[in-house]
């Protein structure tokens, strides 16, 4: 099922049509784990998606206004490189920097495509008539999926640029990360290109800050995740009786968010049947963040069939963004 409003805009809706045991499978096989997980991907609904955008803007995270200011220096160059009309973006979110690319293609006039890919649909349906409106001519294929399930649903177009921001690759754990990225590869033509911004391995008390705002908004994030679990699947749990935790896993160097109870209760999530009992002080995982270097970035890269042609980073190195190439 696709839906129209402006005639520039298609909307598909994949995940709408998802078997809804895939998700239920993957919340109860967390759930019942050691340590107990939940799926990241449940942050963002609209209000995570917003609250997201309000962590962008703090002074604490860094990362944003780095990869944004990176974006700036080398788009031209990018766009250069990659010759792409169409650009598809894994994990759109709000796009806000993918304007610095889009502006980018359309200085050069190679702007045709773009496509916006994210699990939320509210986020998808407000960026794409965002964007009709502030490049003329331009076509959306917005795309309302699960990237790890549904990248069959990027449409066919003109010479691609797939690009992956904001770190949103450090979400997924190391394997997973590599499978993705080899369907990414598999569903590109040979002589497209792939951008990555990976968060760059820095000082744990730097990573702890950004994960732990003095607003408290990262921490509202993080148990929204619990308010989506409340709204989508049928619980009844106090998001505040939980307690907020981020800390840096040097092992690992990944930032872990976990939700530890405050008191002993039982997570009862009816549409899935699970009665989960958490002691007080017990902790659920809800998100990995992993850092990079470069390196690291490249192995990955490569293991999923994509050649490295260039390297940006900032003076500090905090973030890197990998241009590479389907060979
Ligand atoms: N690229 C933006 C947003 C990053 S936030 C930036 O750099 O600021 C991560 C985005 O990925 C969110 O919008 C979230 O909804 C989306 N996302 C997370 N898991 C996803 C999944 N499995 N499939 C599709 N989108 C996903
Ligand atoms: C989307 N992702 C890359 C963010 C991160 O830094 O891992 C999500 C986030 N979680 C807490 N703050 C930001």
């Amino acid at each position: 099922m696709t839906s129209q409003t402006d005639p520039s805009i298609t909307i598909d809706l994949p995940l709408t049509r998802e078997d809804p045991d895939v998700v239920k499978t993957e919340i109860t096989r967390g759930l019942l784990g050691n340590p107990k997980t939940l799926p990241s991907k449940l942050f963002y609904d609209e209000r995570g998606s917003t609250l997201f955008e309000r962590i962008c803007e703090l002074p604490e995270y860094y990362q944003t206004r780095t990869e944004h200011h990176l974006l700036t220096k080398w788009a031209d160059e990018i766009v250069g490189i990659s010759g792409a009309e169409e650009l598809v973006e894994l994990g759109s979110g709000a796009a806000t920097k993918t304007r610095v690319l889009l502006d980018a293609m359309a200085s050069v006039d190679q702007l045709r495509y773009f496509v916006p890919f994210d699990v939320d649909e509210t986020i998808v349906r407000r960026v794409s008539e965002e964007l009709v409106l502030e490049y003329p001519g331009l076509h959306i294929h917005g795309v309302v999926g699960d990237f790890l399930f549904h990248l069959e649903h990027i449409p066919e177009g003109g010479k691609r640029l797939v690009v992956i921001l904001g770190g949103t690759i450090g979400n997924l754990p190391a394997l997973a990360a590599q499978g993705f990225l080899s369907s990414v590869n598999s569903e590109m033509a040979s002589g497209d290109y792939f951008l990555l911004g990976v968060q760059l391995i820095t000082e744990p008390r730097r990573l702890e800050a950004a994960y732990n705002d003095s607003q408290g908004i990262t921490a509202k994030f993080n148990k929204n995740i619990i308010r989506v679990l409340n709204s989508q699947f049928g619980s009844h749990s106090d998001a505040e009786s939980f307690d907020h935790v981020a800390r840096y896993n040097e092992a690992d160097h990944r930032i872990e968010m976990w939700l530890r109870s405050r008191e002993d209760q039982t997570l009862d999530i009816q549409d899935l049947g699970l009665h989960i009992h958490l002691k007080q002080g017990e902790e659920i995982r809800t998100e990995i963040s992993t850092k990079y270097d470069r390196s690291l970035a490249e192995e990955l890269l490569a293991a999923s069939g994509f050649a490295m042609v260039k390297w940006y980073s900032d003076p500090d190195n905090l973030i890197g963004l990998a241009l590479a190439k389907k060979p």
